[in-house]
């Protein structure tokens, strides 16, 4: 398959990036390296020889048309956003152009190089707004009522995946993911939870905790979203599909178990809540065992014990470390 990845430069779309090529499929990346990297590309770009190609670019950038025509990809894995809420909320224009107007630069796009499919990141934790509690987990079916900018911008990619559907047969599968955690996500970020209480953890630094730490999430590992994605190439079509496990784990009970992990004797100190914050979480995911085939298989035991090792590793990699 000859892939095209837009924010594979980042923790979600390298990881595919690597998965991908390790399943022997040409790889192109369009990543503006934002809040990306290429150091996440690092060994992709090290042994992927001529499999693989990275192109700096924005997706607001009518260039990107041209290049998808040109790279003439079968499947678009589209994961390039503004992907943080509180910027939404600050700049929601800015948050429109990318995620609204750089979607359409991607699925003109798309049109152009005869694409088969665009599979899309779409954001369970936002589309369906704050849930009653008899709605948990989530499913698909519930009305999409997102509270933030950013949650009505990856809205509107769907609505837009829709109507290029009709109007351009071009086929789709959204993906509405929980929240994802692993190694290479960053800890300055605000939905990486487990990445800040690991390197906080890992370097000794205090911990934080918003609100009174009771406030769930469904936390899903990167590899298993990987999968999901890998799926949505050829299953899925038309459909949104929750990712996610299901489960609800507070924030409180993750710094508990990481800080046991990590054998340290952290308290954590608690700070207002943040506006706009959910209280619970979780999203069903029946209809993505139906459709794609796919259930999450990472105990979260397993998947933060991984990023606690990614921290260290990287620490001791570090100039003094
Ligand atoms: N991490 C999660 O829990 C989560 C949950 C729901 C949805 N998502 C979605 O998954 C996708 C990937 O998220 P992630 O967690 O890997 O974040 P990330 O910030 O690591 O990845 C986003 C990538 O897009 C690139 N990018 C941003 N703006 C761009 C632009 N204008 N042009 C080209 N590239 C641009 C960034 O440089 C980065 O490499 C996003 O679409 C996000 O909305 C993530």
């Amino acid at each position: 398959m000859r892939a095209l990845v837009t924010g594979g430069a980042g923790f979600i779309g390298s990881t595919l990036v690597d998965r991908l090529l390790a399943e022997g499929h040409t790889v192109d990346v369009i990543d503006d390296l934002s809040t990306g990297s290429l150091a996440n590309l690092s060994g992709a770009r090290a042994s992927a020889g001529g499999q693989l190609a990275v192109h700096q670019m924005d997706v607001r950038s009518a260039e990107v048309v041209e290049l998808m025509a040109r790279r003439q990809p079968e499947v678009v894995f589209h994961l390039a956003a503004q992907a943080d809420v509180r910027v939404s909320v600050a700049e929601p224009v800015f948050d429109a152009e990318v995620n609204i107007v750089g979607t359409l630069r991607v699925l003109e796009g798309a049109r152009a190089a005869h694409a088969e499919r665009v599979v899309f990141a779409a954001s369970g934790g936002t589309l369906y707004g704050e849930p009653e509690t008899s709605e948990l987990p989530l499913k698909e079916s519930l009305p999409q009522r997102p509270l933030s900018p950013y949650g009505v911008s990856k809205k509107s990619a769907l609505d837009y995946l829709v109507a290029y559907r009709e109007l351009h047969s071009l086929e789709f599968a959204a993906l509405a993911l929980a929240n994802v955690y692993g190694p290479r996500q960053d800890p300055h970020g605000e939905a990486g939870v487990v990445a800040i209480f690991a390197e906080r953890l890992v370097t000794g630094q205090p911990v934080t905790i918003f609100g009174d730490g009771e406030q769930t999430r469904d936390f899903v590992y990167v590899d298993d979203v990987v999968d999901a994605f890998v799926r949505g190439a050829t299953k899925g079509g038309g459909l949104v599909c929750n990712i996610g496990t299901g489960r609800e784990t507070s924030v409180n009970e993750l710094f508990r178990e990481m800080a046991a992990q990590a054998g340290v004797e952290a308290t954590a100190t608690n700070q207002p809540l943040r506006p706009g914050e959910l209280q619970r979480s979780a999203l069903d995911p029946t209809r993505a065992g139906i459709q794609l085939g796919w259930s999450s298989w990472t105990d979260l035991g397993t998947g933060t014990a991984a990023v606690l090792e990614f921290v260290r590793q990287r620490q001791s990699d570090a100039p003094g470390g």
